[in-house]
């Protein structure tokens, strides 16, 4: 699929600016020193034409309410936006884009001024569901108390606003019906590729989020790097809430899942490791929210589960590196 011009330059630029502060590693598609290349580029998807539906405005969130009442139509091609009395509020164009992720099709909408939306559906028939049921036995959350479930879209909106009333870092919705959400587009690079090109100071942002959704019993669930989004001005938001961990240890295993993904994007792994240092030892007050040896298992769990097997392209266990991140959590966090 050709790639639209808009899209290409928002994250050419960015990448750009990456390149510039990371002089090694530069190019998600070139091999980087250790790690295997990616072979999953978020743009690189097979063609998936916007399937028109003239939909007339089903379910309305009375948490949505708040914000002006939208209500919508989506005629073919367009995706017109109603206020309560049937006036226009917002036409948007689809663009061409489709950003395909695992469980969704995401079709990037733009309106008259140029702002930038994303819909988003879910496939019918994922591919990956054994795989993720598979690797929540294999790390360990289902065989310790955990258990799962997918959010339906109603779900996932409530989850939103809930996120919004705590100020957290998510993406918001605009509008949503039993087909799909419409969100603002986040212009950004995944946090999964700003791990790759070397970035590193985002995981503050990054963790710092993640604890204080915690503090306040709230559990995204999938953060692996991919369902974050950083931008420009190195801030992040969370996107993706399909899947819901539930249970006793829901929180230890987000951590250790996002610690696991830094470590193992990360191209510039030592620092990180350092970075990671600093930030346990300064916030320890924070971390004794965690039952650290549940942490600290789930962490081994992964380095060996994943150990030889190929992800997401990139090759080899990191198993030392989480063997020194663990010292880490028993030193500061005990
Ligand atoms: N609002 C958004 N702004 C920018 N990029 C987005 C947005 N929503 C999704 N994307 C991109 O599309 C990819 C897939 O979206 P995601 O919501 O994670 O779907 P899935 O559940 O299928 O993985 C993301 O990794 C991200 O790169
Ligand atoms: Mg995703």
């Amino acid at each position: 699929m050709v790639r639209s011009l808009l899209l290409g330059l928002t994250h050419h630029n960015l990448e750009a600016k990456f390149m510039k502060f990371f002089p090694k590693p530069n190019d998600a598609t070139a091999p980087i020193a250790g790690v295997a290349p990616i072979t999953a580029s978020r743009i690189e998807v097979p063609p998936v034409s916007f399937q028109p539906k003239v939909v007339v405005p089903t379910l309305r969130y009375p948490s949505l309410d708040r914000n002006p009442a939208y209500s919508t139509d989506r005629a073919e091609k367009l995706f017109v936006i109603r206020d309560p009395d049937s006036k226009e509020v917002k036409t948007l164009v689809p663009t061409g884009d489709v950003l395909q992720g695992y469980l969704n099709y995401i079709f990037v909408f733009s309106d008259r001024q140029g702002n930038l939306y994303t819909w988003r559906t879910q496939k019918e028939h994922p591919e990956i569901l054994p795989q993720i049921h598979k690797d929540l036995i294999g790390t360990g959350f289902l065989t310790n108390g955990g258990s799962y479930k997918y959010r339906t879209i109603e779900e996932q909106v409530n989850f939103m606003e809930k996120a919004r009333q705590f100020n957290l870092r998510a993406i918001t919705a605009i509008y949503t019906d039993k087909f799909g959400i419409l969100s603002p587009f986040i212009p950004g690079i995944t946090y999964h590729k700003y791990l790759l090109l070397g970035g590193i100071t985002a995981t503050k942002n990054v963790l710092d989020n993640i604890i204080r959704s915690h503090e306040n019993n709230i559990v995204y669930g999938d953060r692996w790097a991919k369902n974050t989004i950083v931008q420009e001005d190195e801030s992040i938001v969370e996107i993706d809430f399909d899947i819901e961990l539930i249970g006793e240890i829901a929180q230890e295993f987000e951590m250790s899942q996002l610690l696991y993904h830094i470590l193992l994007f990360s191209s510039r792994r030592k620092e990180m490791l350092r970075f990671l240092d600093n930030y346990l030892r300064e916030n320890q007050t924070h971390l004794s929210q965690y039952h650290i040896p549940v942490v600290e298992k789930i962490l081994l769990n992964y380095a060996n589960y994943f150990a030889d097997k190929p992800f997401e392209g990139i090759s080899g266990g990191i198993k030392q590196e989480i063997a020194e991140l663990i010292k880490m959590l028993s030193s500061y966090c005990r």
